[in-house]
Protein backbone atom coordinates (compact mmCIF):
# COMPACT_ATOMS: atom_id res chain seq x y z
CA UNK A 1 0.00 0.00 0.00
CA UNK A 2 0.94 3.57 -0.34
CA UNK A 3 -0.07 5.93 3.01
CA UNK A 4 -2.40 8.71 1.71
CA UNK A 5 -2.77 9.91 5.14
CA UNK A 6 -2.65 10.06 9.07
CA UNK A 7 -5.04 7.27 10.00
CA UNK A 8 -3.07 4.94 7.14
CA UNK A 9 -0.14 5.81 9.49
CA UNK A 10 -1.55 5.31 12.69
CA UNK A 11 -3.60 2.45 11.85
CA UNK A 12 -0.54 0.47 10.37
CA UNK A 13 1.87 1.60 13.44
CA UNK A 14 -0.65 -0.06 15.58
CA UNK A 15 -0.34 -3.20 13.58
CA UNK A 16 3.30 -2.61 13.25
CA UNK A 17 3.57 -2.61 17.01
CA UNK A 18 1.44 -5.62 17.61
CA UNK A 19 3.85 -7.91 15.16
CA UNK A 20 6.86 -6.63 16.98
CA UNK A 21 5.46 -7.34 20.18
CA UNK A 22 4.14 -10.52 19.91
CA UNK A 23 7.75 -11.01 18.09
CA UNK A 24 9.73 -10.33 21.43
CA UNK A 25 7.43 -12.47 23.29
CA UNK A 26 8.56 -15.24 21.27
CA UNK A 27 12.09 -14.34 21.74
CA UNK A 28 11.39 -14.03 25.01
CA UNK A 29 10.31 -18.21 25.29
CA UNK A 30 12.90 -19.41 22.95
CA UNK A 31 15.32 -21.49 24.87
CA UNK A 32 16.76 -25.43 24.61
CA UNK A 33 13.52 -27.59 24.94
CA UNK A 34 11.08 -25.69 23.64
CA UNK A 35 9.13 -26.82 20.27
CA UNK A 36 8.21 -24.87 17.61
CA UNK A 37 4.80 -25.17 18.02
CA UNK A 38 4.75 -24.28 21.63
CA UNK A 39 6.61 -20.85 20.24
CA UNK A 40 3.77 -20.66 17.79
CA UNK A 41 1.36 -21.00 20.42
CA UNK A 42 2.83 -18.24 22.32
CA UNK A 43 3.06 -15.64 18.93
CA UNK A 44 -0.05 -16.70 18.37
CA UNK A 45 -2.16 -16.34 21.56
CA UNK A 46 -0.73 -12.84 21.59
CA UNK A 47 -1.85 -11.71 18.49
CA UNK A 48 -5.38 -13.39 18.81
CA UNK A 49 -5.20 -11.40 22.18
CA UNK A 50 -4.69 -8.28 20.47
CA UNK A 51 -7.44 -8.58 17.81
CA UNK A 52 -4.48 -9.14 15.12
CA UNK A 53 -4.81 -12.08 12.98
CA UNK A 54 -2.01 -14.50 11.79
CA UNK A 55 -1.64 -13.00 7.63
CA UNK A 56 0.18 -16.10 6.28
CA UNK A 57 -3.02 -18.12 7.63
CA UNK A 58 -5.10 -15.72 6.53
CA UNK A 59 -3.72 -15.39 3.00
CA UNK A 60 -2.46 -18.81 2.47
CA UNK A 61 -3.74 -21.35 4.88
CA UNK A 62 -0.34 -20.98 6.03
CA UNK A 63 -0.16 -24.07 8.58
CA UNK A 64 0.72 -22.01 11.70
CA UNK A 65 0.32 -18.76 13.11
CA UNK A 66 3.85 -18.09 12.64
CA UNK A 67 6.55 -19.19 10.60
CA UNK A 68 9.76 -20.59 12.31
CA UNK A 69 12.77 -21.92 10.48
CA UNK A 70 15.75 -23.69 11.98
CA UNK A 71 19.44 -23.79 11.18
CA UNK A 72 19.49 -24.37 6.77
CA UNK A 73 15.64 -23.27 6.68
CA UNK A 74 15.30 -20.08 5.42
CA UNK A 75 11.37 -19.10 5.36
CA UNK A 76 7.92 -20.72 5.64
CA UNK A 77 9.08 -23.47 8.13
CA UNK A 78 5.98 -25.10 10.06
CA UNK A 79 5.61 -25.03 13.48
CA UNK A 80 5.58 -28.75 14.64
CA UNK A 81 7.43 -31.07 17.64
CA UNK A 82 10.56 -30.17 16.34
CA UNK A 83 12.95 -29.51 19.74
CA UNK A 84 15.01 -26.36 19.75
CA UNK A 85 18.42 -27.15 20.59
CA UNK A 86 21.47 -25.06 22.31
CA UNK A 87 23.72 -23.58 19.21
CA UNK A 88 20.15 -23.21 16.94
CA UNK A 89 19.93 -20.59 14.84
CA UNK A 90 16.13 -19.95 14.72
CA UNK A 91 14.45 -18.05 12.71
CA UNK A 92 10.92 -16.10 13.90
CA UNK A 93 8.81 -14.44 11.22
CA UNK A 94 5.52 -12.43 12.48
CA UNK A 95 2.89 -11.25 10.16
CA UNK A 96 -0.90 -10.03 11.29
CA UNK A 97 -3.48 -7.73 10.02
CA UNK A 98 -5.28 -5.62 12.95
CA UNK A 99 -8.28 -3.61 11.81
CA UNK A 100 -6.92 -4.06 7.98
CA UNK A 101 -3.22 -2.92 8.34
CA UNK A 102 -0.78 -5.61 7.47
CA UNK A 103 3.04 -5.41 8.85
CA UNK A 104 5.85 -8.03 8.86
CA UNK A 105 8.68 -8.59 11.02
CA UNK A 106 11.54 -11.39 11.40
CA UNK A 107 14.62 -11.91 13.28
CA UNK A 108 17.07 -14.76 13.67
CA UNK A 109 18.05 -15.87 17.16
CA UNK A 110 21.11 -17.59 18.25
CA UNK A 111 20.25 -19.90 21.12
CA UNK A 112 23.40 -20.09 23.53
CA UNK A 113 26.20 -21.30 22.87
CA UNK A 114 26.51 -20.27 19.26
CA UNK A 115 29.70 -20.59 17.16
CA UNK A 116 31.67 -17.41 16.07
CA UNK A 117 30.77 -18.16 12.62
CA UNK A 118 26.98 -18.52 13.51
CA UNK A 119 27.43 -15.33 15.62
CA UNK A 120 29.02 -13.37 12.67
CA UNK A 121 26.45 -14.50 10.30
CA UNK A 122 23.68 -12.82 12.77
CA UNK A 123 25.48 -9.89 13.17
CA UNK A 124 26.05 -9.46 9.27
CA UNK A 125 22.36 -9.65 8.61
CA UNK A 126 21.64 -7.65 10.80
CA UNK A 127 23.94 -4.64 9.90
CA UNK A 128 22.37 -5.20 6.14
CA UNK A 129 18.73 -4.93 7.28
CA UNK A 130 20.04 -1.62 9.47
CA UNK A 131 22.38 -0.68 6.14
CA UNK A 132 19.40 -1.11 3.76
CA UNK A 133 16.69 0.65 5.95
CA UNK A 134 19.20 3.87 5.84
CA UNK A 135 19.68 4.18 2.40
CA UNK A 136 15.94 4.04 1.73
CA UNK A 137 14.41 7.30 0.54
CA UNK A 138 11.82 8.57 -2.02
CA UNK A 139 13.06 9.35 -5.02
CA UNK A 140 15.48 6.65 -4.92
CA UNK A 141 16.13 3.68 -7.19
CA UNK A 142 14.72 0.32 -5.17
CA UNK A 143 17.70 -1.42 -6.09
CA UNK A 144 19.96 0.53 -3.45
CA UNK A 145 18.21 -1.32 -1.34
CA UNK A 146 19.56 -4.44 -2.89
CA UNK A 147 23.27 -2.65 -3.15
CA UNK A 148 23.37 -1.71 0.75
CA UNK A 149 22.87 -5.32 1.24
CA UNK A 150 25.19 -6.98 -1.12
CA UNK A 151 28.20 -4.68 0.43
CA UNK A 152 27.18 -5.69 3.72
CA UNK A 153 27.41 -9.41 2.46
CA UNK A 154 30.35 -9.00 0.13
CA UNK A 155 32.24 -7.18 3.47
CA UNK A 156 31.78 -10.33 5.78
CA UNK A 157 32.19 -13.17 3.28
CA UNK A 158 28.99 -14.42 3.13
CA UNK A 159 26.36 -15.27 0.45
CA UNK A 160 23.02 -13.91 -0.45
CA UNK A 161 20.19 -16.12 -1.00
CA UNK A 162 19.15 -14.28 -3.91
CA UNK A 163 15.27 -15.92 -4.61
CA UNK A 164 14.40 -14.33 -1.40
CA UNK A 165 13.10 -10.80 -1.29
CA UNK A 166 11.41 -8.10 0.50
CA UNK A 167 8.05 -7.01 -0.92
CA UNK A 168 5.25 -4.38 -1.17
CA UNK A 169 2.47 -4.82 2.56
CA UNK A 170 0.27 -2.98 4.20
CA UNK A 171 -3.19 -4.27 3.23
CA UNK A 172 -2.09 -8.05 2.89
CA UNK A 173 0.83 -9.74 3.79
CA UNK A 174 2.20 -9.46 -0.40
CA UNK A 175 1.70 -6.36 -2.37
CA UNK A 176 3.49 -4.77 -5.38
CA UNK A 177 6.36 -4.18 -5.62
CA UNK A 178 6.47 -7.71 -5.50
CA UNK A 179 10.45 -8.33 -5.35
CA UNK A 180 12.31 -5.90 -3.26
CA UNK A 181 15.75 -7.95 -3.89
CA UNK A 182 18.80 -8.50 -1.61
CA UNK A 183 21.18 -8.10 -4.19
CA UNK A 184 22.58 -5.13 -6.98
CA UNK A 185 20.33 -5.31 -10.40
CA UNK A 186 21.04 -2.57 -13.07
CA UNK A 187 18.30 -3.39 -14.56
CA UNK A 188 15.78 -2.69 -12.05
CA UNK A 189 14.43 0.71 -12.82
CA UNK A 190 11.79 1.46 -10.21
CA UNK A 191 12.01 3.75 -7.66
CA UNK A 192 11.38 4.41 -4.28
CA UNK A 193 8.60 6.61 -3.62
CA UNK A 194 6.74 8.61 -0.58
CA UNK A 195 4.27 6.61 1.41
CA UNK A 196 5.30 3.57 -0.48
CA UNK A 197 5.09 0.26 2.50
CA UNK A 198 7.63 -2.19 1.98
CA UNK A 199 9.73 -4.92 3.57
CA UNK A 200 13.31 -5.21 3.99
CA UNK A 201 14.59 -8.54 4.93
CA UNK A 202 18.04 -9.85 4.01
CA UNK A 203 18.27 -13.28 3.88
CA UNK A 204 22.28 -14.38 4.15
CA UNK A 205 23.72 -17.75 3.96
CA UNK A 206 26.98 -19.11 4.95
CA UNK A 207 27.31 -20.46 1.81
CA UNK A 208 23.84 -21.09 -0.49
CA UNK A 209 22.62 -18.44 -2.80
CA UNK A 210 19.18 -20.02 -3.17
CA UNK A 211 16.49 -22.12 -1.55
CA UNK A 212 14.44 -25.04 -2.34
CA UNK A 213 11.42 -25.74 -1.08
CA UNK A 214 11.05 -29.03 1.13
CA UNK A 215 8.40 -31.97 0.52
CA UNK A 216 6.48 -30.43 2.96
CA UNK A 217 5.65 -28.13 0.27
CA UNK A 218 6.11 -25.20 2.50
CA UNK A 219 9.62 -25.10 4.22
CA UNK A 220 12.48 -22.94 2.01
CA UNK A 221 15.51 -24.75 2.79
CA UNK A 222 19.42 -24.22 1.46
CA UNK A 223 20.30 -27.29 -0.89
CA UNK A 224 23.81 -27.85 0.56
CA UNK A 225 22.62 -27.72 4.08
CA UNK A 226 24.39 -24.14 4.75
CA UNK A 227 23.12 -21.73 7.56
CA UNK A 228 20.58 -19.18 7.08
CA UNK A 229 19.51 -15.63 8.37
CA UNK A 230 16.84 -13.30 8.11
CA UNK A 231 16.02 -9.76 9.60
CA UNK A 232 13.17 -7.69 8.34
CA UNK A 233 11.41 -4.95 9.07
CA UNK A 234 8.34 -3.14 7.69
CA UNK A 235 9.17 0.51 6.64
CA UNK A 236 6.97 3.49 5.15
CA UNK A 237 9.04 5.29 2.51
CA UNK A 238 9.79 9.00 3.12
CA UNK A 239 12.01 12.45 1.85
CA UNK A 240 13.93 11.63 4.64
CA UNK A 241 14.71 8.72 6.99
CA UNK A 242 11.70 5.73 6.56
CA UNK A 243 9.43 5.01 9.60
CA UNK A 244 9.92 1.93 11.11
CA UNK A 245 6.81 0.54 11.58
CA UNK A 246 7.52 -2.80 13.45
CA UNK A 247 10.13 -1.59 16.10
CA UNK A 248 8.73 -2.66 19.25
CO1 LIG B 1 8.10 -11.91 7.32
CO1 LIG C 1 8.13 -10.47 4.50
Amino acid sequence: MSIESESDLQGLKESGRIVALALQEMIRHLKPGITTLELDLIGEAFLTKHGARSAPRMAYNFPGGTCISINDEAAHGIPGDRVVQAGDLVNLDVSADLNGYVADTGATMGVPPVSPTKDKLLKCTKAALNKAIATAQAGRPMNVIGHAVEVEAKRCKFSIIANLAGHGVGRSIHEDPREVLNYYDPRDRRKLTEGMVITIEPFLSTGATYVLEDRDGWTLKTPDGSLSCQYEHTIVITKGKPVIITAA
